[in-house]
């Protein structure tokens, strides 16, 4: 294969990321030429409205026929666009076209990731998505390489910044959840429908993607067990805060206890305030890794915004480039532990349960054997009375998901107990 003389590129989605991705190219042309050894040349920016002004983007650049520009046979089509269609089919015909593909959508990596690696496979073309995950932190890249020669036990981190944003806010100003949601919305950090972001979707889709690289298996959306942050009240906040714990919502890919199965969740979860994941503030995210011979290893920045994922794409650009001008290919996919994906209830974590319950003789007796029954240990129970009723908090010892479900149906089967104010995993304790 001769050396490209140029690397063409073709970006499909002008908006909050790709418009940056468009600014970068231009503004740091003459870095990225010194860097691939070759100039890169912006052929087109696909998007659904052509009227739309967009700074920093040359009008005649712009098009609305993205089939066209996709299966130009760009050297690079970068799919910026998001959502699962028509982006798949563009990316599909790309490939086809050979043209290598950069993209950051998550969604539709973790819906349907096999049938993209298998394309990339097919036709001999890259694949990379650095900033489908944690926006500008390096993440892949270091799980793909760096850690590909360690075994990886767990992952965990806030990999979503919308819901950091507006934990944040609910935790240090006592903000009001609608207004946060509509500041991050402004900031361009929330999806284009951002119930992705509240309901954990969109960190669903991270966590699947991370395991799926962490642990050499394929693991889709499906598998990873989600809930988001929706239901997590100005009480859930305020008790954290008086247990010394803040409330951010997790994404945990882990080996099962026996090793030959991951679980995989993304849940709110208390983290105590001494906890390096409390202090990630804003949109920031945070990951750790916890590897059998490196030991812990931290990864921490911007997870959203236009101009931080713009960073991460094209770093993916220019590695891309480099691999076209060398005539090689990055790494493809690797699933080969093809590890049994295990639910939820596998999970052995702590938890915390605030229940009103009546206040009279044998209630806290008849509580604590609840969680006797199912086997889950109880590390602390305080208790406020308040007339007829009193409100317990109970913290427990590691114990089974399944163990603490089946506690909490028993829980709410009792007549004593009123009301189930809050249930939450606690993750951290013990410095993991
Ligand atoms: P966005 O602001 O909504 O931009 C999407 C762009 O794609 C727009 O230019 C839109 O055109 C175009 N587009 C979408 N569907 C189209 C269609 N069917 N036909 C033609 N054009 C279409 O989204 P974004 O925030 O840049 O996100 C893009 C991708 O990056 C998503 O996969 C997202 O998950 C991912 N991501 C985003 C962030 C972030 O912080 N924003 C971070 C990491 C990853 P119009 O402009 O005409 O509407
Ligand atoms: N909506 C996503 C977030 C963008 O808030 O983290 C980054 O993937």
């Amino acid at each position: 294969m001769s050396t490209p003389t140029e690397i063409t590129v073709a970006l499909l989605g002008g908006g909050t990321v790709g418009s940056q991705v468009a600014r970068l190219l231009g503004e740091s042309a003459g870095d990225l030429t010194a860097r691939v050894g070759v100039p890169l040349r912006l052929t087109g920016v696909g998007v659904r409205d052509t009227s739309k002004a967009r700074d920093g983007i040359d009008p005649a650049l712009i098009t609305g026929d993205l089939d066209t520009l996709a299966s130009s046979g760009a050297n690079i089509v970068v799919e910026v666009m998001g959502g699962i269609e028509p982006a798949r089919s563009l990316i599909l015909a790309a490939m086809a076209a050979g043209s290598s593909v950069v993209t950051a959508n998550k969604a539709l990596l973790a819906a349907d990731g096999h049938t993209l690696h298998a394309a990339a496979e097919q036709y001999g073309v890259d694949l990379y998505y650095e900033a489908s995950v944690a926006g500008a932190i390096p993440l892949l890249r270091p799980l793909r390489e760096s850690l590909a020669g360690d075994k990886v036990r767990r992952v965990m981190g806030i990999v979503n910044g919308t819901t950091n944003f507006i934990l944040t806010k609910m935790d240090e100003e006592g903000a009001d959840y609608a207004e946060v949601l509509a500041e991050a919305q402004a900031l361009g950090y929330a999806e284009a429908d951002p119930t992705a972001d509240v309901e954990g979707h969109d960190a669903q889709a991270k966590a699947a993607i991370l395991a799926g690289l962490a642990f050499h298996t394929r693991v889709s959306m499906d598998d990873v067990s989600c809930e988001g942050i929706s239901k997590v009240s100005a009480q859930d906040v305020q008790a954290a805060t008086d247990m010394g714990f803040v409330i951010k919502l997790l994404a945990i890919a882990e080996l099962s206890e026996d090793e030959k199965g991951v679980i995989v969740r993304v849940h709110p979860s208390m983290v105590p305030r001494n906890h390096p994941l409390a202090g990630v503030r804003g949109a920031f995210n945070a990951v750790f890794v916890e590897a059998e011979s490196a030991g812990q290893v931290m990864f921490y920045g911007r997870g959203a915004g236009g101009a931080p994922t713009a960073s991460a794409v094209l770093g993916d650009i220019v590695a891309t480039s480099r691999n076209r001008v060398s005539g090689t290919r990055g790494p493809g996919e690797s699933t080969y532990a093809d590890l049994e994906v295990r639910g939820i209830g596998d999970a052995v974590t702590r938890y915390y349960v605030n229940l009103h319950v009546a206040d009279r003789p044998g209630v806290l007796a008849a509580v604590a054997q609840a969680f006797a029954d199912n086997g889950v240990s109880i590390q602390t129970v305080r208790q406020d009375g308040h007339g007829d009723e009193a409100g317990l908090i109970v913290r427990t010892h590691t114990a089974r998901d399944s163990d603490l479900a089946a506690t909490m149906d028993q829980l709410r089967r009792n007549d004593a107990v009123r009301d189930v104010v809050g249930v939450m995993r606690v993750e951290g304790e013990d410095g993991r």
